[in-house]
């Protein structure tokens, strides 16, 4: 299959309406799978009403059939047609954060989704994207779509259209081209059916930016103990790897270049993925920064292009920082271990 592309710049038309997208919208509304930006990562998008459709995004992903799909608005009023009910939470939660980097989880309408979209659950995820680039496309398309982030599963999310390229060529009809995303790392998913909402996925809206909107927020206990199981079903795959084994490692610049030179003098090809102000510490084969810790939002930004940018220096290893599990950190930090499937050492004392 050929996959078109379409280019799309963001900031030149304001009136937020895009020619390019009419034929890119028809074609996801006829069944057809269409990757488009997000302000998150960008998605692999298929009319969720279709069933057939949304299956096609399993099998382009390679995804385990038991792991559910966002569907994605481009109204907040779509939202009716499509779930039991509104909490009061949710709409508050909706009322400050959409458009926005939330996703929130509902009890579905009944006969609305095929099996395929919910992987047979009686809950439904829905989320309004913040960019004009997606909002005009589901705007035009006018079918609730589900879309995963548009990676092969397992790998990096992808924040450029060249990312999804490299992942889903010939594999999906089409690919819109809105430039690199911002927030980087996917929404945080939160489940408002149970009597305190609970964070299933950290993600670009904190939990302290949701309590303060309608009070007590709680994080389902298998994102922190490795005993439970996540309730999301997504959150228990390995994710984000990049192709050499990844080594988180808590622990001063200095420590981290004693573990380098081990490595070396074993004649390893050593990477190592920091930040601006520490890059010039580090003598590695290959070094990689992503972002300023003085801010945060700027590592997240960039996280995954980074993955994918050692995918393309091969090194045998890579040793990673880590960072305050705070705010967007506690986002940064959830995708990073999964990302080193759980590798952390730590440096005495520190
Ligand atoms: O930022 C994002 O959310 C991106 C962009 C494209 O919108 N999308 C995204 O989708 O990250 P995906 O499919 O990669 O992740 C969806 C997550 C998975 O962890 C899935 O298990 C969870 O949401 N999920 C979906 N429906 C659910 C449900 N009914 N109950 C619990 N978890 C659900
Ligand atoms: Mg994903």
């Amino acid at each position: 299959m050929e996959t078109k592309m379409w280019t799309v710049d963001k900031n030149v038309d304001k009136t937020n309406s895009y020619p390019q997208l009419v034929d890119a919208a028809q074609k996801l509304k006829d069944g057809e799978l269409i990757a488009f930006p997000t302000e998150t990562v960008y998605g692999l998008g298929a009319n969720a009403l279709l069933g057939g459709s949304v299956a096609g995004i399993y099998e382009a992903k390679g995804r385990p059939s038991d792991n559910p799909l966002i569907v994605h608005i481009g109204e907040k009023e779509q939202i009716h047609g499509l779930v039991e009910e509104i909490p009061l939470v949710a709409e508050k939660l909706m009322e400050k954060f959409w458009p926005g980097p939330l996703t929130l989880i509902f009890q579905k309408k009944e006969g609305v989704f095929p099996d395929v979209v919910t992987a047979g659950l009686s809950s439904v995820a829905i989320r309004m994207p913040d960019h004009p680039v997606a909002l005009d496309l589901l705007r035009k398309a006018g079918c609730p779509t589900a879309a995963p982030s548009a990676n092969l599963s397992g790998k990096p999310s992808p924040t450029t259209a060249e990312h999804v390229r490299e992942d889903l060529d010939g594999k999906i009809a089409g690919i819109v081209d809105g430039g690199p995303t911002g927030v980087g790392l996917e929404s945080t998913v939160l489940d408002v059916t149970g009597s305190i909402p609970q964070i299933l996925r950290p993600g670009g809206i904190t939990r302290e930016q949701l309590e303060e909107v309608i009070g007590e927020v709680s994080v389902d206990p298998g994102l922190v103990k490795d005993s439970d199981a996540p309730k999301a079903p997504g959150m228990k795959y390995k994710h984000y790897a990049p192709k050499a084994p990844l080594t988180l490692v808590e622990g001063t610049p200095q420590f981290i270049q004693k573990l380098i030179n081990e490595e070396r003098a074993l004649g390893k090809k050593v990477g190592v993925y920091t930040v601006e102000e520490h890059a010039h510490l580090y003598d590695a084969d290959i070094v990689i920064t992503g972002g300023s810790r003085e801010e945060l939002d700027s590592v997240a930004e960039k996280m995954y292009g980074v993955l994918r940018q050692f995918d393309k220096e091969q090194p045998d290893l890579i040793f990673g920082e880590v960072y305050p599990e705070a705010g967007i950190g506690i986002a940064i930090m959830n995708r990073l271990k999964k990302a080193a499937g759980g590798r952390i050492i730590k440096q005495d004392k520190f």
